[in-house]
C-alpha cells in the first residue's frame, strides 16, 4: 500500500489538459505533500463564484449584510474623508454588488474591478456598466497577489482601493502584508484604501456562518474537488469527502477542510495518490481581527488608518486608510 498522499507512479511530465499550469502545480504539490493544502483562490471558478454569491445570502453568513449596511450608511463619509472624485480600484470584485454604494458617493469617472474569476468578472462588469452609463469600467482579470499594471486611462488619476468582504482574511499574515504592499505599489503613494475586516467573535456565530444548515458552504468547498476532476483529468471520489469548518483560536481563524470519509486512491494528471479515512485537505482560512490587529496589519503593509466604522455589535469593521509617504524610524 502506498503511504498516504504519496505518489505511486513517476510524476507525469506532460499535462493532458489545458488547465492553468499554476492550478496544476498547486494541486499536485498538495497531494505530494503530507500536509495537504490548496490555496483558497482556486475555489473561484465560475461555479465557485456563483456558490459564493449564494453564501452571501444565507441567514448564517452575517459578513455581507453587516458590511453592506455599513457601506449604505458611511460611503458619504468616505467621500468626505478624501475619497471624492477618485478612481475606484476593487480587489476581488466578484459580483460587484457592494460597489454601487461607493461609486454613487465618490462620483469618480473610473472603476477598475480586478478578479481571478474571469468570466464572472466580465459579466459583473457589464451589468455594472449598464447601471452607470457615465462611468468608464475597466475590468482586469488577474491575480491581485502581485503588483498589477492598471489601465492607462487611470494613470495620474488619484485612486481609492476597495477591498471589501474581509477577503484579506483569506490570506495568512505574511501574504496579507505582501498583498497590502503590492496594492500600494499598484495604486501608488497618496492612494486611499477602503477595506472590510471581520472581527473576532464567538465560535457559536462563526462556525454556522461557515457550515450553514442548507449545506451551501459545503457545496462551495466540495466544488474545488469537482473543479480538479473537470480540469485536471482526475477521478477524486467527491462523494466520499465531507465539508468541515473549524475555529482555530491560536490563529484567530476559521479553517475549511475537506475530510476523507473512507480510505481511497485516485488519479490527478496521471499520478496516483491515496488518502486515509479522517485525513483532510485544508482549503481555506478566514482570519478575524481585533481593532489593534487590523491597524497593525495595515501599517505593516504600508497603510495608515484614517477612519473606522463598525456596526452596533462590532461584528465587522470598514476601515479607510491612506498610503502616506514612508517615515524613517522611530
Ligand atoms: N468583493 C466581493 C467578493 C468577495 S469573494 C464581496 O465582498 O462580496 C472573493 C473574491 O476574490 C472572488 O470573486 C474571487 O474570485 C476573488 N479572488 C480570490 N483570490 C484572488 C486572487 N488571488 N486574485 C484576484 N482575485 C481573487
Ligand atoms: C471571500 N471570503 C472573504 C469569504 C470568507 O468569509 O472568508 C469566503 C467564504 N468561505 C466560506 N464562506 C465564505
Amino acid at each position: 500500500m502506498p503511504s498516504s498522499a504519496q505518489a505511486i507512479e513517476a510524476p507525469s511530465t506532460v499535462s493532458r489538459t489545458s488547465a492553468d499550469p499554476a492550478f496544476s502545480a498547486d494541486v499536485l504539490a498538495c497531494f505530494r505533500s503530507p500536509r495537504r493544502a490548496i490555496p483558497a483562490r482556486w475555489l473561484y471558478d465560475l461555479a465557485g463564484s456563483e456558490l459564493f454569491e449564494a453564501i452571501t445570502n444565507l441567514p448564517e453568513y452575517y459578513p455581507t449584510r453587516t458590511e453592506t449596511a455599513l457601506l449604505e450608511r458611511y460611503c458619504d463619509e468616505v467621500a468626505a474623508h478624501g475619497g471624492a472624485g477618485r478612481a475606484v480600484v476593487e480587489f476581488g470584485s466578484g459580483s460587484s454588488v457592494k460597489t454601487p454604494h461607493l461609486l454613487r458617493a465618490v462620483q469618480g469617472e473610473h472603476y477598475v474591478p480586478i478578479d481571478i474569476s474571469g468570466d464572472f468578472l466580465r459579466d459583473s462588469a457589464s451589468a455594472l456598466a449598464a447601471d452607470f452609463p457615465e462611468l468608464a469600467v475597466h475590468p482586469l482579470e488577474g491575480d491581485f497577489m502581485r503588483p498589477l499594471k492598471l489601465p492607462d486611462a487611470v494613470a495620474g488619476v488619484p485612486k481609492l482601493g476597495f477591498f471589501p468582504g474581509s477577503t484579506i482574511g483569506n490570506m495568512v499574515a505574511r501574504s496579507s502584508v505582501d498583498l497590502l504592499r503590492s496594492m500600494r505599489e499598484t495604486m501608488g503613494e497618496g492612494s486611499m484604501l477602503l477595506i472590510g475586516m471581520d472581527r473576532i467573535k464567538s465560535p457559536d456565530i462563526l462556525i454556522p456562518a461557515y457550515d450553514d444548515a442548507q449545506g451551501v458552504t459545503g457545496e462551495f468547498n466540495l466544488n474545488l474537488l469537482r473543479r480538479i476532476n473537470r480540469e485536471l483529468d482526475a477521478d477524486i471520489p467527491v462523494e466520499h469527502f465531507a465539508h468541515v469548518a473549524r475555529w482555530n483560536d491560536s490563529y484567530a481563524r476559521i479553517e475549511m477542510h475537506l475530510e476523507a470519509q473512507t480510505d481511497m486512491t485516485f488519479e490527478v494528471l496521471g499520478e496516483c495518490f491515496s488518502m486515509a479515512k479522517g485525513e483532510t485537505i485544508h482549503t481555506e482560512n478566514s482570519h478575524k481581527y481585533g481593532p489593534r490587529d487590523a491597524r497593525l496589519l495595515l501599517r505593516a503593509g504600508g497603510w495608515t488608518m484614517c477612519h473606522e466604522w463598525t456596526d452596533p455589535d462590532d461584528w465587522f469593521a470598514l476601515i479607510l486608510a491612506e498610503a502616506k509617504p514612508f517615515q524613517t524610524a522611530p
